[in-house]
């Protein structure tokens, strides 16, 4: 197997990169992209599309819908009809769009918090109601937890027929979570009996611990809408790439025209490329290596801030490279505490407030171990003169 260099240290700042070009002076461990090169082989393939130096309007071809196809059901058993796949330039412009062709304005749109911040601004900004459904914590140790789903309440919220989707996460950003097949099909269950649609935004599907699973929510509701993209695991975020699987064709042709009517329906000329590369074996090999490397940057993160931070337990990391950290223990919102790191310890980490919910602050461990263990030690030496 190749070897894949993941310690290597690509300088972004002054790449016109969000991540490292919003603020200067700090170690970002925000907003999530990679500090990582993407996949050779993906780069190979777009040098040689840099290479025809002709970048007018992109359509996409057989060889596009193909990968997405052979990628799916070989990796994760998902088998998915090539008329159903919907290409667009971002998973969030995606739910913006099935929000505007499948609710109407006023109507709810259930969520289940904390969860990613653009699920609240896609559904208000449809007009519609952010409908919560708080996960359930669960202490695993003194110094670890995870969340469930609250099945119950979701149960409620779903029989009240203004109510009329469910966006789940899938992993499940911030909180890590990647849901058993068990979880999913309760959630199907309920949300078929209250004839609630479900779109499940999956653009973490890769990123799973090494041995844990990634259960496609198409494989459980064949009528589900799910959100697809190489951008988050190869790290291509910027070269705007998604596709959305729409099985029903009343509801296709609904979120056809909303994507039009949004003016979304133009991929630029590197993200198919980008994607063809990446969903293939030399693209899967490239993402095994990165997942023990994820991983292992996860046990180092529990091992750095179980000794120096004990107070703070620890989401259990199934899925995503985001890691969800209680800080209720330090006395301080986790807006103030976002600020302080960042003017006192110039590091820059997400309030947990942007995902619905104080006293959890996000980290990104995607980085080369060495950004990683500075942006650790930052947190802590601010942290630790409390
Ligand atoms: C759950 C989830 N959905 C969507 C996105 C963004 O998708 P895109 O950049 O394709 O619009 C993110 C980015 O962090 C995310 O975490």
């Amino acid at each position: 197997m190749p070897e894949f260099d993941f310690n290597k240290i690509v300088l972004r700042r002054g790449t016109r990169s969000y991540k490292w070009d919003s603020r200067e002076d700090v170690i970002p461990l925000w907003v999530a992209d990679m500090d990582f090169q993407t996949a050779p082989c993906v780069i190979d393939a777009l040098r040689r599309r840099v290479e025809h130096g002709v970048f007018g309007y992109t359509r996409v071809g057989d060889n596009y819908y193909d990968s997405i196809i052979d990628w799916f059901s070989s990796r994760h058993l998902y088998a998915i009809d090539r008329e159903s796949i919907i290409y667009v330039p971002g998973v969030v412009p995606a739910i913006s769009a099935i929000i505007k062709a499948l609710v109407r304005a006023g109507e709810g749109v259930i969520v289940q918090t904390p969860v990613y911040n653009c699920f609240f601004s896609s559904i208000r900004n449809n007009g519609c109601r952010v409908v919560e459904n708080p996960l359930v914590r669960h202490e695993v140790s003194p110094r670890e937890f995870t969340y469930t789903m609250d099945y119950d309440n979701l149960e409620v919220l779903a029989a009240q027929p203004d109510n009329r989707m469910l966006l789940l996460c899938n992993p499940h950003n911030p909180v890590g979570r990647v849901w058993t097949r068990e979880e999913l099909m309760k959630v199907h269950e309920i949300c078929r009996r209250h004839n609630v649609i479900v779109v499940s935004d999956e653009i973490h599907c890769e990123l799973t611990m090494p041995k844990v699973r990634y259960v496609p929510y198409g494989t459980i509701d064949r009528e589900a809408i799910v959100c697809v993209s190489p951008s988050k695991a190869f790290n291509i975020a910027g070269l705007q790439i998604a596709n959305i699987i729409v099985p029903l064709k009343e509801q296709r042709e609904a979120v056809d025209r909303a994507i039009n009517i949004n003016e979304v329906c133009d991929v630029n000329s590197f993200g198919p490329v980008a994607l063809e590369a990446a969903y293939t074996s030399e693209g899967g090999e490239w993402l095994r290596a990165l997942r023990y490397y994820i991983a292992d940057n996860y046990y180092f993160l529990r091992t750095y801030l179980g000794g120096r931070l004990p107070s703070c337990p620890i989401a259990s990391l199934e899925g995503t490279y985001l890691v969800w950290v209680d800080i209720s223990a330090l006395g301080m919102s986790a807006d103030a505490l976002e600020e302080k790191l960042l003017d006192e310890g110039k590091v820059w980490v997400n309030s947990g407030l942007m995902y619905g919910k104080d006293g959890y602050i996000r980290i990104n461990i995607a980085c080369p171990h060495d950004t990683l263990e500075e942006g650790l030690r930052r947190i802590c030496d601010v942290l630790m003169e409390e």
